[in-house]
């Protein structure tokens, strides 16, 4: 099938090279031509393990091409897939300019029947949105259709999830539309639902929204677990065992962020309210995720002796916002870092490939090579990011090269005991400290 994927960002780009790999005539396009002039020499525009390959491979094969240019890209495809940016607004709406530009562009280039199908992430109605932006601005009376077709993959793990998704949701006005679809993934053979356009809209944000409650209600457990002398990570074990419960998303830590739960999380308040409805219990698992790092940082005051942290040195251990990955959006590391910073601290800061992200955010902390040029004379050491380099760290060294013995760990990588067998002072979520 020829396809046009316009925007190259993760959704975009991941999901333009697997159906490439898949045997498809692929263009991905972007406005941005410094992109595309990377992506053409062969550099990703994000880090994501096995994209280069499977790029590389694809170009070399003469299935897969980058362009600027979307009239020529729209105009030879049979399916155009936009999965450009949806930016959240300060009101917690999100911004579809972007999505009514690629429309825009799709409706002036229409020359034959295409399907149009919407993989951004964008609020229920976005679907009809798009199909009269189209039909605005068609210069010919040509008939298309609009699918609603919501990505799934995670930072870190995307080609696999693209490749062996959990499920592909299909919303489209008919049978015959969505079979066109189901025709471009047979060859994954994994599970397909085919609703109408809205009911798939609401799957992507009622799915990520759902993820998001998982998690702040780990994180709310764990408060009181602290409190009541419980280990969280013994309880949501023993939940997660319950197969109606499910252990995934269940880690207790310094909340969730990136660039989609906490934006994803407001847009559908955002939308629940321009209906009506005020959705109390995912106002909650939004206060709660504000409220986590705050407890942290909270604990580290406690522990370094009070708000004044000058002359103090802390080395924080991961600055993306989940493991492999660069991304920095609401990264926890953020917060953290600003707040030490506020207080007088100096900050020695590592991660495996995010720093030169965190750079342009904070130029002047001091940044080390690896964990042990972080610890070396910190009044304390951060674990902010669950990287697996961090879970091994050597004890023993830690402890003849710190100033102070005293671990914060934001999201329970080490055990309490092992730890504190060391001569260290040990604080971690939802566990007796
Ligand atoms: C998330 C969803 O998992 C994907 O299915 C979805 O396609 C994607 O958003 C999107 O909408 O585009 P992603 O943001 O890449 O994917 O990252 P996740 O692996 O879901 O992690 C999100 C955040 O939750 C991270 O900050 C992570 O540290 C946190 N988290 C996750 C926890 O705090 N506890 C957990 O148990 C799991």
């Amino acid at each position: 099938m020829n396809i046009c994927v316009i925007g190259t960002g993760y959704v975009g780009l991941v999901t333009g090279v697997v159906f490439s790999d898949l045997g498809n005539d692929v263009v991905c396009v972007d406005k941005l031509s410094a992109k595309i002039d990377g992506l053409n020499k062969g550099v990703m525009p994000i880090y994501e393990p096995g994209l280069e390959e499977m790029v590389a491979r694809n170009v070399a094969d003469g299935r897969l091409q980058f362009s600027t240019d979307l009239e020529a890209a729209v105009t030879k495809a049979e399916v155009v897939f936009i999965a450009v940016g949806t930016p959240p607004r300060e009101d917690g709406s999100t911004d579809l300019s972007y999505v009514e530009d690629a429309a825009k562009g799709v409706a002036r280039a229409l020359n034959s029947y295409k399907v149009i199908v919407n993989k951004s992430t964008v609020p229920v109605g976005t679907g009809d949105f798009v199909r009269q932006v189209i039909m605005t601005n068609r210069r010919r009376a040509v008939d298309f259709d609009v699918v609603s077709n919501p990505e799934f993959l995670r930072e870190g793990s995307a080609i696999t999830d693209t490749l062996v998704p959990d499920r592909i949701v299909i919303g489209a006005p008919n049978r015959v539309v969505a079979m066109r679809l189901l025709e471009l993934y047979a060859p994954l053979e994994r599970p397909m639902i085919i609703t109408d356009v809205a009911s798939a809209e609401m799957i992507k944000y009622a799915s990520n929204a759902f993820l998001a409650t998982k998690i702040s209600f780990a994180n709310a457990v764990a408060n009181i677990c602290e409190e009541a002398g419980a280990d969280v990570t013994q309880v949501v074990k023993g939940m997660g065992l319950d197969s109606r419960i499910g252990a995934a998303f269940l880690s207790a830590g310094l909340g969730y962020g990136g660039s989609c739960f906490p934006k994803d999380t407001r847009s559908l308040l955002h939308t629940a309210q321009t209906f009506g409805y005020d959705f109390p219990l995912l106002k909650a698992t939004i206060e709660t995720n504000e409220e986590q790092p705050r407890r942290f940082i909270r604990k580290i005051h406690d522990a370094l002796g009070g708000d004044d942290l000058k002359g103090l040195t802390v080395g924080v251990l991961g600055l993306a916002f989940k493991p492999n990955t660069d991304d920095m959006r609401e990264a926890k590391s953020l917060d953290v870092i600003t707040d030490l910073l506020a207080c007088g601290a100096t900050v020695k800061a590592y991660d495996p490939i995010a720093i030169e992200n965190t750079r342009s955010v904070f130029p002047h902390i001091t940044y080390g090579a690896n964990a042990y040029e972080v610890a070396a004379g910190a009044d304390a050491l951060v674990v902010v990011t669950e990287w697996n380099e961090f879970k091994t760290l050597n004890f023993e060294r830690l402890a003849s090269i710190m100033n102070r013995r005293l671990i914060l760990d934001g999201r329970n990588i080490y055990d309490p005991e092992t730890v504190r067998r060391n001569g260290f002072e040990y604080h971690s979520i939802g566990r007796v400290t």
